[in-house]
């Protein structure tokens, strides 16, 4: 679903790449956090997803489209298929909580019955029913989080970007956006969340994949954000889980790719070569890989877990 081949980003006019060649694959159906410090390159990696930012170098591949042959005309299909959250919800202040997640499908020309259907079916998934009404100001900032997920997720596209998404919460309210991120991510939806919030991270035991100034040093499934110690690889690596279906995705013949053709993301050898195995981290001795895709490694269970 996404996928970065030796991708690196620097921006115009600063010395250091805000992301320095990046491997990763998300497949389709699954959550991810990002995590590290401020400053590690968590947003950039998600605008280079949106095409709001150009890589510098390599490859970015999306839902089947590579990112840098995509003409400027095909950017809001890609978009299309991209849900975004944000930390400060940008939400419409003068619109209610009903037309905050209409407007999301009148952009993409929606009849009137689709919105009305649509709409409310989405905000009673993220637990607003009876709120439609209401103008974000009469709402929590958990609340008006939801609002904001409920816009990004009611065309279900295939992708949902998070980029702290909890920044201004409280750890329960975080808790439960989170949760929800979770429960849209069950429909077969992509998340990726970018994230400082150590508690929910390690609530959640899903993969984390951390950033340093720019490089990935790790990446781990059911991963604890606080882990700075390399995970030890289990290398009998396990059949991957079969791809939930996807809740709304049709092949994309007008862009001439099919999400559904695995080898549009280039997944091909690597999953059966166990020699293809890099390291993980780049702490101690470990040499960082280069080249070829980060893999996910489970971290076998240590005796102080
Ligand atoms: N538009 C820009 N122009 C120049 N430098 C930028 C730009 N955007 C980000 N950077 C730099 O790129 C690096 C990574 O920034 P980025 O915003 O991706 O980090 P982040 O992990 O999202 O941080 P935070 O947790 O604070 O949101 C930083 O050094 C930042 O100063
Ligand atoms: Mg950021």
């Amino acid at each position: 679903m996404i996928l970065f081949e030796n991708v690196t980003k620097t921006y115009p006019r600063t010395t250091r790449p805000a992301l320095d060649d990046v491997s990763l694959e998300i497949p389709r159906g699954e959550f991810a956090f990002v995590v590290g410090t401020s400053g590690s390159g968590k947003s950039t990696m998600m605008q280079l997803v949106m095409k709001e930012q150009d890589a510098t170098r390599g490859r970015i591949l999306v839902a089947g489209r590579e990112l840098d042959r995509l003409p400027e005309r095909k950017v809001p299909a890609l978009r299309r298929e991209i849900g975004c959250v944000f930390q400060d919800f940008r939400l419409l202040p003068n619109k209610t909580v009903f037309q905050n997640v209409a407007y999301a499908l009148q952009v993409l020309g929606s009849s009137r019955a689709r919105i009305r259907q649509t709409v409310p079916e989405t905000l009673e998934l993220v637990g607003l029913a009876g709120m439609e009404k209401r103008l974000p100001h009469q709402l929590s900032g958990g609340e008006q989080q939801r609002v904001a997920i409920a816009r990004a997720f009611v065309n279900r596209p295939p992708v949902l970007l998070a980029d702290e998404p909890t920044g201004n919460l409280d750890p329960d309210t975080s808790l439960g956006i989170v949760q929800l991120l979770d429960r849209i991510n069950r429909t077969g939806t992509t998340v990726v969340m970018a994230t400082h919030d150590t508690v929910t991270v390690n609530a959640m035991r899903k993969r984390v994949v951390r950033l340093d100034r720019g490089v990935l040093v790790s990446d781990m499934e059911a991963g604890d954000y606080t882990t700075g110690s390399i995970p030890r690889i289990r290398l009998d690596d396990e059949p991957a889980a079969a791809p939930r279906p996807m809740a709304a995705e049709a092949p994309d013949v007008a862009d001439g790719y099919d999400d559904a053709d695995p080898t549009a993301y280039g997944e091909s050898d690597l999953d059966d070569d166990p020699d293809a195995l890099p390291p993980i981290g780049r702490d101690a001795d470990e040499p960082r890989p280069r080249g070829g895709i980060f893999r996910r490694h489970k971290a076998v269970q240590t005796s102080d877990r």
